[in-house]
């Protein structure tokens, strides 16, 4: 029997369009981390449970394994700079982000660059090949702004276009 070959899959996910979050955590010993995200998916209204895969080895991943806490910060528009940052590997994201810590038990909240925030505690783990997969009941959420959320396709950031009483994924990707 001839094998199949292992297809790539990112070209799929490149056309289906997301918002675009920050999962920050607060280390143990006090260190704030994060880092973007698109993987943020709902999976259970009762209890409130969210999801994000995160690379394992990722700094971000152990402090919200060590933690047991992580904030989901969703970007508004204005803050593609963020979202870049915090997918750039930088050391010194933390410095360069206006950020606080509202709960000593979640992760850093990102006041200036989210729209809406919820605060998880670590609810289930499960690992698979080089992701994990972190399940999170929601204990908060709080709308920040009423800004229009930042979008991500087509491996480009993109905005909103209102129309009427409708709105549109605009294609005016903010390039
Ligand atoms: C738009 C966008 C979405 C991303 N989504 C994810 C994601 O869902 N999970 C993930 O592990 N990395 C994702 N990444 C990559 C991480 O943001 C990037 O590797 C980051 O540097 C990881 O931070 P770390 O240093 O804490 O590991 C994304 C990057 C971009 C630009």
């Amino acid at each position: 029997m001839t094998q199949q070959p292992i297809p790539d899959i990112r070209p799929l996910m490149s056309a289906f369009p997301t918002g675009v979050s920050v999962i920050t955590s607060l280390a143990p010993d006090g260190v704030p981390w994060g880092m973007t995200c698109t993987s943020l998916c709902s999976v259970a209204l009762d209890p409130p449970t969210l999801l994000v895969c995160l690379r394992r080895g990722s700094p971000t991943l152990q402090a919200v394994l060590d933690s047991g806490a992580y904030t989901i910060n969703l970007l508004h528009q204005a803050a593609r700079s963020t979202a870049e940052l915090f997918a750039s590997g930088a050391t010194d994201r933390f410095e360069r982000t206006r950020w606080a810590m509202q709960d000593p038990a979640c992760g850093p909240h990102l006041v200036e660059a989210a729209h809406t925030i919820a605060d998880c505690r670590v609810a289930d783990v499960h690992e698979i090949g080089d992701h994990a997969v972190v399940m999170g009941a929601a204990v908060a959420v709080t709308q920040l702004s009423s800004q229009w959320p930042l979008l991500y396709g087509m491996r480009r950031y993109g905005a909103w276009a209102e129309s009427g009483q409708d709105v549109h994924l605009s294609y005016d990707f903010i390039s």
